[in-house]
């Protein structure tokens, strides 16, 4: 496991196969998955296992991917947080998920903005874009907090989006 960014209250880093359990019982809530991917929760801890595989092929080819999110006070894994390409145009994708127990505490705010300082900094993008659903306030209002500029809605995946870019201030 490979730790890649300390903020306050949190710490992220790699995942390993010992985080399924926990991976599990936060993708397996409905009202979580809502608004990710398929928009399901996970049924079983092969969805799990499947994502944790993913994270670690991707790491490695890439130097990122959606990252463990763990909460320092608790050591707990609280959700994930980081980036992925887009598949149509290989733009960057900023993504994150919580816990319900860890919403409305400012944690995907500080989660996120230290992963697109990470991302400017230490991969050296160029932009960042974050896809929020179009009635997804709680999700557009972390990613205007960090200073995100709103491109439009945009349809990926047959689904619309509301998109979110951010330039990376040092270019
Ligand atoms: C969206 C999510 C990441 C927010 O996490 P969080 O840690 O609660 O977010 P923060 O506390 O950092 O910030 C949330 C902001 O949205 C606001 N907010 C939350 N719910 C809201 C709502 N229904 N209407 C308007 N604003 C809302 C909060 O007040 C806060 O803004 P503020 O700091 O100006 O008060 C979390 O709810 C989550 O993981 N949801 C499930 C996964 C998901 O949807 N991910 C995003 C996919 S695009």
């Amino acid at each position: 496991m490979k730790e890649i960014l300390q903020t306050d209250r949190l710490l992220m880093r790699t995942w390993t196969l010992v985080d399924v359990k926990a991976l599990f019982e936060i993708c397996r809530d409905p009202e979580i998955m809502l608004h990710i991917g398929t928009g399901k929760p996970y049924q079983s801890v092969d969805e799990a296992i499947n994502f944790l595989n993913w994270t670690v092929a991707y790491q490695a080819e890439n130097g990122f991917c959606r990252w463990a999110i763990v909460e320092k006070a608790s050591q707990r894994i609280i959700g994930s947080c980081g980036f992925a390409r887009l598949e149509n145009s290989g733009e960057i994708e900023l993504g994150y998920l919580l816990a319900r127990q860890a919403w409305g505490k400012g944690f995907a705010t500080e989660a996120a903005a230290a992963c697109l300082k990470y991302g400017f900094k230490e991969l050296g993008f160029s932009s960042v874009v974050a896809l929020t659903d179009p009635e997804h306030i709680a999700s557009q209002r972390v990613v205007e907090k960090l200073g995100f500029i709103w491109r439009g809605i945009e349809n990926y995946g047959g689904e619309s989006n509301s998109v979110y870019v951010a330039v990376n201030p040092e270019e």
